[in-house]
């Protein structure tokens, strides 16, 4: 898959769809969470500057599949209702997750684990907005643009995109916005 693919509902990927080269993540919150190979390096070397500062970031979600997405959608469409679960999770098919390039982060600190809103202000949290493109990733549901990803703001999912991440995150733009500049 190309890093710089778009997925989200109006991009769907195919229910069938498995990313090449997936592997354990070695993350500390759960076992067996797998993403693709090199987000799993450029993760590493993240989370390896990130403790340089006494940050400690891991993983808590990564690779889901087809199927997976949709427990995970059913189940907060049948607690929540629809409108709210469209503002907060992706369809079956139209997950990120499923590429195996993006990563929810939680946050370590004295030795529990904070995960979703409560890391929204931790400073941990607002380095990694303003590092994580140095390693090809980029905030992919912003704050303030919404309307354009059709999320709520997610400070904690991550998306490999490689090269361009510097790019986008300098321009402050979603990968919606980039793809059609380009
Ligand atoms: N929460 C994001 C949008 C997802 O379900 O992929
Ligand atoms: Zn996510």
């Amino acid at each position: 898959m190309d890093y710089l693919s778009l997925i989200n509902r109006d991009n769907l990927l195919d229910k069938t769809y498995i990313p090449n080269n997936l592997v354990n993540a070695n993350s500390i919150y759960k076992d067996n969470i797998i993403v693709v190979k090199k987000v799993s390096n450029m993760f590493n070397s993240l989370k390896k500057e990130a403790l340089k500062k006494g940050y400690d970031i891991d993983i808590m979600s990564g690779y889901r599949d087809y199927n997976y997405q949709k427990k995970i959608y059913d189940r907060l469409v049948n607690e929540k209702g629809f409108n709210y679960a469209f503002r907060h999770i992706a369809p079956p098919g139209g997950s990120e997750h499923q590429t195996g390039l993006a990563i929810d982060v939680c946050i370590y600190r004295d030795g529990k684990c904070y995960i979703e809103h409560e890391i929204s202000n931790f400073d941990e949290i607002k380095w990694l907005h303003n590092n994580a493109h140095r390693f090809g990733f980029i905030l992919r549901y912003p704050y303030g643009l919404e309307d354009i990803t059709g999320y709520d703001y997610e400070p904690w999912h991550i998306r490999y995109v490689g090269n361009m991440a510097s790019y986008i995150y300098h321009n402050n733009l979603t990968l919606e916005k980039f793809l059609v500049k380009k």
